[in-house]
Formats: structure tokens, sequence, C-alpha cells
């Protein structure tokens, strides 16, 4: 595989491969950018099928790290590490601290924590040969914990910044919005919603979680086919990537997407269509670093939770900034906050590779 020539590749500073033969441990981490400070970002635990495909998704990974790291104000750079395997079968604490030695090894250019497919525990193991690995347990009211709540914060106030700027509202009340997704930060999202008198329509693919937001806040379920196309003001993707695509946009309904979900535009292309179709888009690395901000200023050790909270609340000024200049520059939202980003690490345009 030709990396340098890669389209996913962008000038990465670097990539290094890991391997501890008695763990089984083989891991890749991309570092994007430090212009910033250290490279953060999570650690993802996937089955890839092939080299190739671990390495195209931590390049793309540690890439919109380093945006969402630059538009939340962070002290600190873009980088993402990949452990092949099953996180469901293949997981020892040996195969951790294996881990842990490998990101020691490159002396505090990258910094981990937990992303999808790994856990608390996993990075307590981590933490045993290095500390430059964050979103461990924390002590009450202290910076950290688990994101997901902060997340689900930040999409709350990022979906009230939308309304007001696509829908002129000044609250929330008997807006519309479906929620597809409703584990660590769809159900937390809800809760807020559902506190300001939002009708919610949800879907998830387990049951019980569905049942649970019924039960709890009248939630009205929707099917998981059916949550793309419900007739509501917002759609809020707290699901899978790549969920807005040619397939899909065709089928939305709301005038708004801000959800949590990371990658939500299967292509760039498609924040085009989204304009095109005149549905304000929420670009989802902005909308959603309320994890990140919780989970760096853990590592920095430097504030208190209420501190945390009030800089999540920056999150709907930085996107009612990009609205504005996406309607001034007839851009798409997508396009103004990846130009944002990368002024702020000092890049130029992406690299196109023919
Ligand atoms: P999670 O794994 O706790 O919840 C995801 C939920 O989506 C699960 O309940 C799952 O059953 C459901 N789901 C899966 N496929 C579905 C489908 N086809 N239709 C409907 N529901 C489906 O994940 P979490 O932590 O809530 O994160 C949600 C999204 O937000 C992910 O894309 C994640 O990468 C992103 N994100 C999460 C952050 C965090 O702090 N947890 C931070 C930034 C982004």
């Amino acid at each position: 595989m030709d990396i340098f020539g890669s389209p996913d590749f962008d000038d990465h500073e670097l990539v290094v491969f890991g391997r501890d033969v008695k763990t089984g441990l083989r891991s890749i981490v991309a570092v994007h950018s430090t212009a910033l400070g250290p490279a953060a970002g999570g650690c993802r635990m996937w089955p890839y099928s092939s080299t190739a495909e671990a390495i195209t998704d931590v390049l793309r990974l540690s890439r919109g790290m380093s945006y969402k790291n630059a538009l939340a104000g962070l002290p600190f750079g873009g980088g993402k590490a990949v452990i092949v395997g099953d996180s469901r079968t293949t997981k020892t604490p040996e195969l951790f601290e294996a881990y842990g030695r490998f990101i020691d090894s490159l002396g505090g250019r990258y910094v981990t924590a937990e992303d999808v497919g790994t856990t608390i525990a996993d990075m307590e193991q981590v933490a045993r040969r290095t500390r430059y690995v964050s979103g461990l347990g924390r002590k009450q009211g202290v910076a950290g914990g688990d994101p997901g709540p902060k997340t689900a914060l930040g999409v709350f106030l990022g979906i009230k910044a939308a309304a007001r700027f696509r829908l002129g509202r000044s609250d929330l009340e008997n807006l519309s919005v479906a929620v597809q997704g409703l584990g660590g930060v769809g159900y937390h999202l809800c809760r807020l919603l559902a506190a300001e008198g939002v009708q919610l329509r949800v879907a998830d693919v387990r049951g019980a979680a569905v049942e649970r937001v019924r039960d709890e806040l009248g939630a009205i379920a929707a099917t998981p086919e059916s949550i793309l196309s419900e007739d509501v003001d917002v759609f809020a993707p707290c699901a899978l990537g790549a969920i807005l695509n040619s397939q899909t946009i065709p089928l939305l309904r709301a005038r708004i997407v801000a959800g949590a979900a990371n990658n939500q535009l299967a292509e760039d292309r498609h924040g085009l269509a989204l304009q095109a179709a005149g549905i304000l888009y929420a670009p989802d690395y902005v909308i959603n670093a309320g994890g990140i901000i919780s989970v760096a200023r853990e590592y920095l050790g430097n504030a208190t939770d209420a501190q945390v909270i009030a800089e999540i609340h920056g999150i709907p000024v930085r996107l009612t900034e990009i609205f504005e200049r996406a309607r001034r520059e007839k851009q798409p939202t997508s396009s103004v906050a990846d130009a944002m980003a990368r002024e702020r690490i000092g890049r130029g345009e992406k690299r196109l590779v023919a």
C-alpha cells in the first residue's frame, strides 16, 4: 500500500505500527498534526479485515481529531489509534499493557483514550505503562469520567443554536426531534430535550433502549428504517457513521441535522447535497465535542466539572459562527468548518491526490 499516495493521507506527521507478539497486539497510531499541542484522540478496537482498511480508518479518524480539537479550542493536536481485533473476544489486560508501552514509546506526541471497542477499564490497564492516557475514572466534581453525558449536553445546545438559526425558534417547546440511537449519548440527549418540551421520535436496534425512553420520557417509537424519514424539525443521528449519503439524504424531511455520531457524511460531497436540499447541517465534530472537552480537561488536570460545562457552552457559539459564515459564503457548513479548522492548525486547502 502506498501510504504517502493514499487519498486519505493528509500530510500526517507520523504513522507508526506497534506489534507485540506475546500478547498479539497489532496497533497503528496516526498523528495528523501537533501544531496546537500533543495529538489527542481515542483508541478504536475493531476486527479490520485488512491492514489497508485499518490504515485508512486511522488516517481519517486522526485528521478528524485535528479538526475537532482545533475547533473545540483545546491545546491539542489530532491523533488516533486502532487495535486490530475483536473487542468481544480478544481483549486481555496484558494486551492493553502492551498497547500502553507502545504509546509510551512515542514520548507524549500522542495521548490515547477510549473509543469504539475500548473502555475506561482498558485505559486503566494502559495507564499502568504510560501517563499519556486519559478517559480514566475520576473523583466527584473533577473534570472527566464518562464523556457520553457531556457529548449529549453539547449536542443539545447545538440543536438549540440550529433551531434558532434555521427556524427562528427561541425555545424548543413542541419542536419535534427524531433521535437515531439511544446509547450513551442518545439517551442523555433525549432527557435534555424532553425537559424542554420537545416531542421525541426515537429508534434503536435494541428494543429495551426504545422502551426505556418511551416509558420514562413519553417518546414515540419509530423503527430503525423509518427514523430517517420522520416528519420532524430535527434529525439527530446518534448511532452510526456515514448515515448521510446519496440514499438517505433524499429521505430526510427534517430541516436540521444535528447529532452526535462521528463521520456522519459518507463523503465530503454530501455536505453540498444537504445544503442543496435546504437542510442545515451541524458539522459532527463541532457539535459532538463535549466529550473530548471533558477528556482533555481530565488529562490536563486543570478544571472542575463546572468549568467543563461552561466550556461546552462554547459549542453553540462556534456553530452559529459556522452557520453565519456558510450563509455569507454560500458554502456547505461542513466545508466552512473544515476550512476554519485547517486555518487554526496552519494548513491550507486539503491536498488532493490525483
Ligand atoms: P453507543 O454505542 O452507547 O450507542 C449507540 C446506539 O446506537 C446503541 O444503543 C445501538 O444499539 C444504536 N444503534 C446501532 N445501530 C443502529 C441503527 N441502525 N439504528 C438505530 N440505532 C442503532 O454509542 P454512544 O457513545 O452513544 O455514541 C453514539 C455516536 O456518537 C457514535 O457515532 C459515537 O462515535 C459518537 N460520539 C460519541 C461520543 C461519546 O462521548 N460517547 C463523543 C463523540 C461522538
